[in-house]
């Protein structure tokens, strides 16, 4: 990876970058709460912040040992935002999930597709559902893309190189109400327990 070095004065800056981050989202979701339009100017804010790659130096975001890691950047009190930093291994994939929340992404370094997908049954046999994709994106440095709260999302890291997203979360990960999981071949569906109840009052 590119991002080898660090000094003294990044952490600081970094800091300062994501609370500014955390107010510009705030003063636009408190003017229009979580809409599409919203959403979308929250995504060029993030992204904005994830182009700036050297405030994200490798040595200060250790690798995953496997698969995945997440690094908690902000993450406010209770039902507040939460910004993190994601680093996905080559190969790394998730099926097809709704969090049940909106998020907007944004890539600071390393290629990521993401499959957005609709659901197409009515929902009424419960464990069955059928899902079709509707779009693409290539998540590569600087791009981001924005999900609403019920969006359903795939990804897979592409090429030979870690892939590190900027997520800003409607909640943190632990205050999730529920993250939804399909199966496009068995056409099921499977919703986990929120782990709200576990999380700190
Ligand atoms: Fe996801």
């Amino acid at each position: 990876m590119a991002l080898t070095t660090s000094d003294p004065g990044i952490a600081a800056r970094r800091q300062r970058a994501c609370q500014t981050l955390m107010r510009q989202a705030h003063a636009i979701l408190d003017k229009e709460g979580s809409t599409p339009s919203a959403l979308h100017a929250l995504k060029i804010k993030l992204a904005a912040l994830a182009a700036r790659a050297e405030l994200f130096p490798t040595r200060d975001f250790p690798l995953p040992l496997h698969q995945g890691r997440l690094h908690s950047l902000l993450v406010e009190p209770d039902d507040g935002l939460a910004l993190h930093l994601l680093i996905g291994m080559p190969g790394k994939m998730s099926n097809p999930h709704a969090h049940s929340i909106w998020c907007v992404n944004a890539s600071v370094h390393g290629s990521e597709r993401h499959v957005m997908w609709r659901r197409t049954d009515d929902g009424s046999v419960p464990g069955h559902a059928t899902i079709k994709p509707v779009g693409e994106v290539l998540m590569e440095r600087g791009h981001g893309y924005a999900m609403a709260d019920h969006d359903i999302h795939s990804q897979q890291v592409v090429g030979d190189e870690p892939s590190v997203i900027l997520a800003l979360y409607g909640h943190a990960f632990e205050r999730f109400p529920s993250v939804i999981w399909f199966n496009q071949e068995f056409s099921t569906v499977r919703k986990l327990t929120s782990r709200r109840g576990q999380a700190a009052a």
